[in-house]
């Protein structure tokens, strides 16, 4: 990371509480660590009772001291601030700080993230502490990073209805639209009589008649969403921007105080009530935490890669992780074990996504508190086991490694475009009552993923020209700017690939009045006719370039203006209809797929689209589990392969490689154990 001074040194290391431990443990932590090629620690996170027990009175002394024994052992420090764990003497100083709920509910102490962004009260309390922190660790050369607060919007706290928020929305919206009449008019309040006279009668999308269908026995059995879809996706916009607002403010006091040091925020992948690309604008780069087999749920390795790849796509830059998982972990229950070679597999796909540093949650479990089920590096005795010895090489590795990994760059010429504000406007108008706009997101990179098609999940904002093939799931919201983009992009040879549900809406939320797929119509040379939802189990063949498949969602019933027909549908009463669709525009072409496909459709089209596009997957013949991502440093290229089975795969490579970890030559053929990894230049 450029920022970061040690030139090609990749950081390796632990999430570390030293305030769990005796002082006498201390010591005996750090030389385990250094014997795990461990060079970094991210500390002080959650410490905020004990840095600040009584208000404006700080004890930074035994942080010093955890410090000062890392140091001696060459270990450099990540500083947390502490504000995601505010202490009881400050929320009984100031209960109106906790957030509350859309039924009025106050969500008080005992866990944490119990604070509303936009609390004046708040803000002192974080102004005050941060710049404690600030002050006394601006010129400490063990401080390399800063973390803001800890994973801002975990445990669904990004939405707030306080009263706070309430005056905080008003204003927000009074600078956007200007007059209460814009507003009006941008939202449809006429519609139900909602119009409002002046800024002060607007309100927050609380509880209100028609929310959500409850059962007779209480139980609710579908959300609704009533309220007007304009003030909810404000009201969604608005939250993220508060957040965004209170992270700014911590980046300021720090700043201001003096400290040099980057600053970043730990995100948490595919999280989505805030908007990572707004987030990412004022931190230096992203680190982000990566669990992928807890008590919620075990991930596939696609979706992890395609978090990794939109971490990067945040500031298309590199990132680290800066929470690992490398135990077994859970609250009140466990996920499976990670099996030998898991977690070094799990570091060379962070690594091979553009990770330059690899942090691991958590060094040692603790016996106490909420997460004392959390498994990491060491179990609760603290003896070195497996998990410590698989670290312990993947460190070894890594310090030969480094020049390698920092600094270099992904190669791909696909992108899928994640818009935050599209994703909301889906999420209480979702269109079908199974649609879900991350999940046909994911279905593409997936089928991507399975063709061995590298992507990047960018912004929109992102400069299409690098590309060669761009997809824009599902784009409801649009604006000309963005048709203007997308037609140049197109002009000048680019290949794009929208689907259904596609450029139905204006941007703050009202249906167009284009026939659809409004803005895109022209370039995908298509009308949609009619649709239809697909409820209760229907499904609807679709035949063409794909082979046979099956829609089970939506179906869009195309009219070709100018566009070739790809597949029609072979059922219903639009049996023989369009269903998938290529325009040549200009020297490109517009892809339309106005339905979902199942799995084996969606890879079928992907194989089509690639060819036609001129993308070229990195293996002939697909092979279930086995991920290849291409990589670039001082203009040298080399693959990273992962083996995500158990067993052993054989790799039929285009030419003769180095494996750089084993230091062999691969003549063509690559065998690469389960769950391990091949590094080929
Ligand atoms: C993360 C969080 C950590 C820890 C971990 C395990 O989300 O940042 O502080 O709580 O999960 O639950």
């Amino acid at each position: 990371m450029e920022y970061i001074k040690g030139g090609a040194k990749m950081y390796f290391g632990a999430d570390y509480y030293p305030e769990h431990w005796p002082v006498e443990f201390w010591e005996d932590h750090a030389k385990l660590m250094k014997e795990a090629n461990i060079n970094v620690v991210r500390i002080a996170e959650f410490a905020w009772a004990k840095m600040e027990f009584k208000e404006g009175v700080f004890d930074f002394l035994w942080l010093d001291e955890a410090i000062e024994v890392l140091k001696v052992k060459g270990i450099k420090v990540v500083l947390g601030t502490p504000t995601a764990t505010p202490p009881k003497w400050i929320m009984d100083k100031n209960p109106d700080i906790y957030m509350e709920n859309e039924f009025g509910q106050i969500r008080g102490f005992g866990s944490r993230r119990h604070y509303c962004y936009n609390n004046p009260a708040f803000k002192e309390h974080t102004s005050r502490i941060v710049k404690g922190m600030a002050e006394h660790y601006k010129n400490n050369p063990s401080v390399i990073l800063w973390q803001i607060d800890n994973e801002f919007g975990c445990h669904d706290t990004v939405r707030c209805y306080c009263d706070h928020c309430l005056d905080a929305f008003r204003k927000w919206l009074e600078k956007k639209y200007t007059s209460i009449d814009q507003l009006n008019s941008e939202w449809g309040t006429i519609f139900w009589s909602q119009t409002y006279g002046d800024w002060n009668e607007v309100i927050l999308p609380k509880y209100t008649t028609c929310d959500s269908n409850v059962s007779a026995s209480g139980e609710i059995t579908s959300k609704t969403f009533t309220h007007n879809p304009g003030l909810l996706l404000d009201f969604y916009r608005f939250s993220s921007d508060s957040v965004v607002s209170y992270q700014l403010l911590q980046i300021e006091v720090l700043k201001d105080t003096g400290c040099s040091q980057p600053i970043s925020n730990n995100l948490m992948g595919h999280f989505d009530q805030l908007n990572y690309f707004d987030l990412g604008k004022d931190l230096d780069f992203i680190v982000w935490d990566n669990y992928i087999n807890t008590q919620w749920g075990q991930s596939d390795y696609r979706s992890i890669s395609m978090a990794h790849d939109l971490m990067h796509g945040i500031k298309e830059k590199n990132f680290w992780v800066m929470e690992q998982q490398s135990g077994p972990c859970g609250w009140n229950y466990l996920g499976d074990t990670p099996k030998p070679g898991q977690i070094r597999l799990w570091t060379y796909q962070a690594i091979a996504h553009g990770a330059e540093g690899m942090v691991y949650f958590r060094w040692r479990a603790c016996p106490f508190g909420t997460e004392q089920y959390w498994y990491g590096i060491l179990d609760h005795d603290g003896i070195p086991r497996r998990r410590y010895r698989e670290i312990q090489q993947i460190g070894n590795e890594i310090s030969k490694l480094s020049d390698l990994i920092v600094g270099s760059q992904k190669i791909t010429e696909t992108a899928i475009i994640k818009s935050y504000d599209n994703l909301w406007s889906h999420e209480f108008q979702p269109h079908n009552a199974a649609f879900n706009y991350n999940k046909l997101l994911s279905q593409y990179y997936f089928a991507l993923a399975s063709n061995h098609i590298n992507a990047d999940v960018v912004s929109i904002e992102t400069e299409f020209s690098k590309y060669k093939l761009v997809f824009m799931p599902a784009f409801n919201l649009m604006t000309g700017d963005i048709l203007k983009k997308v037609e140049k992009y197109v002009a000048d040879g680019g290949n794009l690939v929208t689907t259904f549900r596609s450029g139905t809406k204006n941007w703050n939320n009202s249906m167009t009045l284009k026939t659809l797929p409004g803005y895109f119509k022209e370039i995908s040379g298509i009308e949609v006719e009619e649709f239809d939802s697909l409820n209760h189990g229907r499904t609807v063949e679709v035949k063409g370039i794909i082979g046979e498949g099956r829609a089970s969602l939506w179906c869009d019933i195309l009219k070709p203006l100018y566009a070739q027909i790809l597949a029609t549908y072979s059922e219903e009463y639009y049996e023989g209809e369009a269903a998938i669709t290529v325009n040549s525009y200009g020297k490109g072409k517009v892809f339309y797929v106005g339905c979902d496909l199942d799995a084996d459709a969606m890879n079928s089209l992907i194989q089509y689209i690639a060819q036609t596009s001129q993308v070229k997957p990195l293996l002939q013949i697909p092979q279930e589990g086995i991920e290849i991502v291409r990589k670039l440093k001082d203009g040298k290229e080399y693959m990273i392969v992962l083996n995500h089975t158990n067993k052993i795969q054989k790799v039929q490579l285009e030419r003769n490689f180095t494996e750089v970890l084993s230091d062999k030559m691969i003549h063509g053929m690559c065998t690469i154990e389960g769950y391990g990894v091949a590094v080929l230049i």
